[in-house]
């Protein structure tokens, strides 16, 4: 009897060790007084400690409720894995002086093998901040915390989480490694400013799968040294759609290399498919290897768009062209609807015009009839039932 319950037992040891089963400490919140309707601030900063400094992989738990949170930085390197299970809603201060002048309201540094998970919410709260927002006009203007900021995470996932209202970007992704956001969702209304969906440079192996952005600004926005980036199974709008770039402002800048983006659909964005570099600006680091198919296009002012004599609200100037190569770009299997009649814009740089980039069955229509394309500095290849180029008006 005695023996056969301890076969049984390390029978079973034996079983939830090789189907993966890691046993992890549960950490409530509420051990360290963070309940409902409280300030959780302090509870989240002890509650990461002690996961922090256990040999065993643990999860922190913010059950359902709403919590008020202030800036939030947590660091690693820590000793196991970290499991953040938030089914609340939690909710940052509307006036942006009560972040600190935080670059981001939630901060996570240094962490391998963290992952985010429940379906609570981050409501940052933002439209007190968006009325303030005068960036367009004001270099000096008051900092608006992101709400989230993952900074030199590796082997980590973002789950079925929401960001709700920024009032800046939602997510910045800087230096980060096999990191991926999966059923992740990103809520903010389309006259939003500058709620960019997720920013992310300087990083490896980001992957965005099974994600919906709404938002007033870049759904996705690719930064320099953005290298073996996927985006999958995304859904964008409101917005402007994904970018890469802006590019070439500074000399420091490094190469985007590696990029797929497919079965993305675009519903009243103003761009869908953008890539965006300065004219008269110093960065050479090229842009190479960037593959966008089966997107679905849904009313896009403009679909596919290289701009590389980006320079908005006419603040720099385009006397020199930009020095930054665009190759190796294929655009496959793109359907659906225009706002306007150029669906295709490759405006590429007459120093570095753009070579290797391939109109594989690019079929769009504006009000029933086939959109055109206009091409400068560029001559892609043209298959299936893409539009041949034209010259742009002068
Ligand atoms: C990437 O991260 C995931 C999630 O933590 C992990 O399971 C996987 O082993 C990592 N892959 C590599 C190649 O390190
Ligand atoms: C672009 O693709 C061609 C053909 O595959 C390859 O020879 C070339 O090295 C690529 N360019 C860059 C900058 O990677």
């Amino acid at each position: 009897m005695m023996k056969s319950s301890i076969t049984t037992l390390v029978l079973f040891i034996l079983l939830a060790t090789s189907s993966g089963i890691v046993q992890s400490a549960d950490i409530p919140i509420s051990k360290f007084g963070g309940v409902p309707n409280s300030d959780i601030t302090q509870a989240l900063a002890n509650a990461w400690n002690e996961a922090c400094q256990s040999a065993t992989a643990s999860k922190i738990m913010i059950p359902s409720g709403q919590y008020r949170m202030k800036a939030v930085a947590v660091k690693g390197p820590c000793k196991a894995p970290i499991e953040l299970y938030v089914d609340g809603t939690i909710i940052a201060p509307p006036n942006p002086k009560d972040l600190n002048n935080e670059w981001q309201w939630v901060k996570f540094e240094y962490v391998d093998f963290l992952t985010i998970s429940g379906s609570g919410v981050f409501d940052g709260q933002g439209a007190t901040a968006w009325k303030l927002n005068d960036c367009g006009k004001n270099p000096n203007c008051a900092r608006l915390s992101m709400n989230f900021g993952f900074n030199f995470v590796k082997h980590s996932v973002v789950g079925s989480i929401t960001s709700k209202d920024s009032k800046n970007f939602n997510v910045n992704v800087l230096g980060c490694q096999n990191f991926t956001f999966d059923g992740f969702k990103i809520s903010n209304p389309g006259n939003s400013i500058n709620t960019d969906g997720i920013h992310m440079g300087r990083s490896t192996d980001v992957k965005i799968l099974n994600t919906n952005i709404a938002t007033g600004d870049d759904c996705i926005s690719i930064g320099d040294g953005s290298v073996q980036t996927t985006i999958s199974n995304v859904k964008c709008g409101p917005g402007h759609g994904i970018s890469v770039g802006s590019l070439g402002k500074f000399t420091t800048e490094l190469p985007v290399q590696d990029l797929m983006v497919k079965q993305v659909t675009f519903t009243n964005t103003d761009n869908g498919l953008r890539i965006k570099t300065w004219p008269s600006a110093p960065g050479t680091s090229p842009i190479t290897g960037l593959t966008y198919q089966d997107i679905t296009m849904i009313n896009v002012k403009n679909p596919i768009i290289i701009d590389q004599e980006y320079c908005p609200w006419n603040q720099c100037s385009k006397q020199s062209p930009s020095k930054i190569k665009i190759s190796n770009v294929t655009f496959k299997n793109i359907r659906g609807t225009s706002g306007t009649q150029e669906g295709v814009s490759l405006i590429c740089s007459s120093g570095v015009p753009c070579e290797g980039v391939v109109l594989s069955d690019v079929d769009l229509t504006f009000n029933g009839s086939p959109a055109t394309a206009v091409c400068r500095n560029a001559k892609p290849m043209i298959q299936g039932k893409s539009p041949q180029c034209t010259a742009p008006k002068a």
